[in-house]
């Protein structure tokens, strides 16, 4: 079945508990569970549940669609996701995003885990993307171009919204939030990087790297959304500290700041 179809059959079954546009949608990374459990929920899917969906294999993330309510608006939250290292295809990877597309949503907001590639930034902090590196991996737009969903050649010169940066910097402000801005560079995973390639990042420009986001940002500007990405330091990147990285790392940073960033994504949202 065609990745169109298999979007539409999805969002029938969505419409047919929730009659609204959500004002955004929220691809929550691992460490955002405090975000979730405060979404007065309308309906949900267990991904499982949702036929054609592909399901979270990695630990941390959850695998549930939620659809409700959050500082006063109403959003799509995605909690946990889905990554081309698990082996999941191109179209699996953004089945999700065309979902959205379909049912309307305009407003597309990711969160991701990230390590740190800017000296002056510290584990814990948060950091607003405004632009990224994807020029390392496949992109998933690669292949046949589906028209219904968008351009053969999609324009990534305001991947970023500027108007949702500037929502995101105001609710920093209001939130009494420190917040980074810079580039994220999409990495391969699931190892993380070496140290020469994290030199190498940043002389060419990165603030930060991950293993996610950019796949889904790309359908997201293909299917023409306001895109606004926020990521959170886990930790240094590869060899700026004296001690290997690990996934529990990762996990434990998240923990730590899923407050901080939790109350800062709500704080956005109420902005939107
Ligand atoms: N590199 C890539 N992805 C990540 C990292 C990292 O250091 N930390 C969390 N996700």
């Amino acid at each position: 079945m065609k990745l169109y179809d298999r979007a539409e059959n999805i969002k029938k079954i969505i419409q047919s508990e929730i009659d609204y546009i959500p004002d955004a949608a929220v691809v929550l990374g691992s460490g955002l569970g405090a975000f979730a459990n405060e979404i007065a929920v309308d309906a949900e899917w267990n991904y499982c549940d949702i036929p054609g969906f592909p399901v979270s294999t990695v630990a941390g993330h959850a695998g549930k669609f939620i659809f409700g309510t959050i500082g006063g608006k109403k959003i799509a939250a995605m909690q946990g996701r889905f990554h081309l290292y698990e082996g999941y295809s191109a179209e699996e990877v953004t089945l999700p995003v065309r979902v959205l597309q379909l049912l309307g949503v305009k407003n597309f907001i990711v969160t991701n885990a990230a390590g740190a590639i800017n000296l002056s930034y510290k584990p814990g902090d948060l950091m607003i993307i405004k632009d990224h590196i994807g020029l390392f991996c496949p992109s998933v737009l690669t292949g046949e171009n589906d028209e219904r969903f968008g351009t053969r050649f999609p324009s990534m010169s305001e991947t970023y919204s500027r108007s949702l940066i500037h929502i995101a910097e105001k609710a920093a402000e209001n939130s009494k939030t420190d917040v980074k801005a810079g580039v994220y560079c999409y990495c391969k995973g699931p190892m993380f990087e070496t140290p020469a390639e994290i030199k190498f990042l940043r002389t060419v420009g990165a603030d930060a790297a991950g293993m996610s986001t950019v796949p889904e940002v790309t359908a997201a500007v293909h299917a023409g959304m306001n895109v606004l990405g926020i990521s959170c330091m886990t930790n240094m990147a590869a060899g700026i500290l004296d001690q290997p990285l690990t996934h529990q790392e990762v996990m434990e940073t998240g923990r730590a700041v899923e407050k901080k960033f939790s109350a800062f994504l709500k704080e956005i949202i109420r902005l939107i």
